[in-house]
């Protein structure tokens, strides 16, 4: 990059403190700085300690956000400097769902076991695509973790991703595959003559159709089946519509249920779902973005009966698994056809019998990444130090929460639950005197309780009706956060529908 116009190359203190040794980007100063990481250190520990007496979220105001607007630096700048800017404008204005009041979406809060996990791995900065090395065995141990809880066999396959989007984009891909013959990933879809077509509820998160999308098989082709009356898949509907297909010359070749729906937290019949599909050889992907691990909890995992059944299931480590962001995770039975889906053969990743290029197959073999980060640290290191039974118990405490606030809902006339509580998430609403008025206040409800900062909701639409969801996944809410969504929606409901003025 060019010197920027003011740049005076004659001022010292404009030369970056890496650039001045000349000979790498380490720090000249390595006792300074090793004093300066642990006070970094230190500033993200106090704040994951300190997290209840900060807001849960607040807006940006213009000033910081103008500061992300500046020209990209030329010269660098002391660490301190840049972490002094970190803990004014980066830090106070982040999401917030490390704070116990976060309940929007469906997002988890982290531990500082995770943290400290994830700095070990940026240290290590190791390429996780393959290669003869320890972090991709510790990934293969997770792996093997997973399968034992998910009730799947060791020879399952198993790799870690951004998110349940690409998990469940990678089992729609192995599904297709397997259906068409894995030449198709020659060929092309457009050179197929049969139509495939795949089967899950309306409940479904967006992430499935468009997999289906990028796949090249078309979201139309991704039947939404009608949900009962508690948000699971209609059984009959589904087994009507492949028939329909059938009887169309078409070619039905997945199904997909899921184990607690984005909006409601329904879980499918697994165990139904998994006859159906071995009755009419169909691939069974579960999507248990966060309901999969409800497996950990013993109260819980009986709700989940079927999925050791599945063909493959994803979900997200960074959502009940409680890791730090990113950590979503693909399962499948049959590794061998997860492994055709996506090896490749390139001279540049030759295997070898011994050395570096040994252990293969490798993890780039199973997905479509090829440099991949070391993921799986941060949930080996959650896993092995908070252990499985406690991560259960948290689940059933988030659950548990979810009933209490169901049961002041439900005593509260003011207030209406839209959706049976299945599992973590609360779907209701401020019931307004004038039915037109109830999506204007409910969403105004939502703004004013995050704007307020100590409770964050979102919202959603049930039946057409805007609803205030509460999605508890982070270990740290207690009851003290679910009195105050509760006092908090009605103190703005009245304020909103003019019962009470603002204080
Ligand atoms: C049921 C379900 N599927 C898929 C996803 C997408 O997961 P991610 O955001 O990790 O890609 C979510 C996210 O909340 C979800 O709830």
């Amino acid at each position: 990059m060019a010197h920027p116009p003011n740049f005076d190359p004659a001022t010292e203190e404009r030369i970056s403190p890496a650039a001045k040794t000349g000979e790498s980007l380490d720090p000249a100063d390595w006792p300074a700085f090793r004093a300066q990481a642990h006070r970094m250190l230190d500033d993200m520990l106090g704040y994951m300690e300190g997290i209840r007496e900060r807001p849960v979220w607040q807006p940006i105001p213009a000033e910081v956000r103008a500061r992300f607007r500046s020209a990209a630096p030329y010269a660098g700048e002391e660490l301190a400097a840049v972490h002094a800017e970190f803990m004014q404008n980066v830090l106070p204005y982040t999401q917030g769902n490390v704070h116990p009041g976060f309940m929007g979406w469906v997002n988890g809060g982290g531990t500082p076991v995770g943290m400290v996990a994830e700095m070990l791995a940026a240290g290590l900065n190791a390429n996780c695509g393959g290669r003869d090395h320890i972090p991709v065995e510790v990934e293969r141990q997770v792996a093997r973790w997973v399968a034992e809880i998910m009730g799947f066999p060791e020879t399952a396959t198993g790799l870690f991703v951004t998110g349940t989007s690409m998990a469940n984009l990678i089992a729609v891909l192995v599904a297709r595959d397997a259906a068409l013959g894995f030449d198709v990933r020659a060929t092309g879809v457009a050179a197929e003559t049969r139509r495939l077509t795949a089967y899950t509820s309306k409940a479904v998160h967006g992430c499935v159709p468009k997999a289906m999308d990028i796949a090249g098989l078309g979201s139309d082709a991704l039947r939404q089946i009608a949900v009962d009356s508690c948000f699971r898949m209609d059984l009959s509907a589904l087994a009507e519509a492949i028939q329909q297909d059938r009887a169309a010359g078409l070619t039905p070749f997945l199904v997909v249920g899921t184990a607690g729906t984005v909006n409601t937290g329904a879980v499918d019949d697994l165990a139904t779902l998994a006859d159906l599909c071995a009755h009419e050889k169909l691939w069974f992907h579960v999507d248990g973005a966060f309901g999969a691990l409800a497996r950990l909890a013993p109260d819980l995992a009986p709700l989940l009966d079927g999925i050791e059944r599945a063909d493959s299931v994803a979900f997200d480590f960074h959502k009940w698994g409680q890791a730090p962001y990113d950590a979503g995770f693909i399962l499948v039975r049959d590794g061998e056809a997860h492994k055709n889906a996506f090896a490749l053969s390139a001279a540049y990743l030759q295997r070898a019998e011994r050395g570096l290029a040994a252990n293969s197959p490798w993890p780039c073999d199973f997905g479509p990444d090829l440099s991949r980060g070391f993921r799986a640290l941060k949930v080996w290191f959650t896993l092995k130090v908070l252990g499985t039974e406690a991560l259960g118990a948290s689940i059933s405490r988030c659950c548990a929460l979810a009933r209490a606030l169901e049961a002041r809902i439900n005593a509260t006339p003011e207030l209406e639950l839209m959706a049976p509580v299945e599992l973590n998430i609360v779907c209701f609403r401020y019931v307004t005197q004038a039915p037109a008025d109830s999506n204007r206040v409910n969403d105004a409800i939502v703004v004013g309780l995050q704007e307020a900062g100590v409770v964050a909701p979102s919202t959603t639409r049930i039946n057409g009706r805007t609803a205030i969801r509460a999605a508890i996944v982070n270990h740290r809410t207690s009851r003290a956060e679910i009195d105050a969504l509760v006092d908090g929606v009605l103190a703005q409901g009245r304020i909103l529908c003019g019962k009470e003025s603002r204080a």
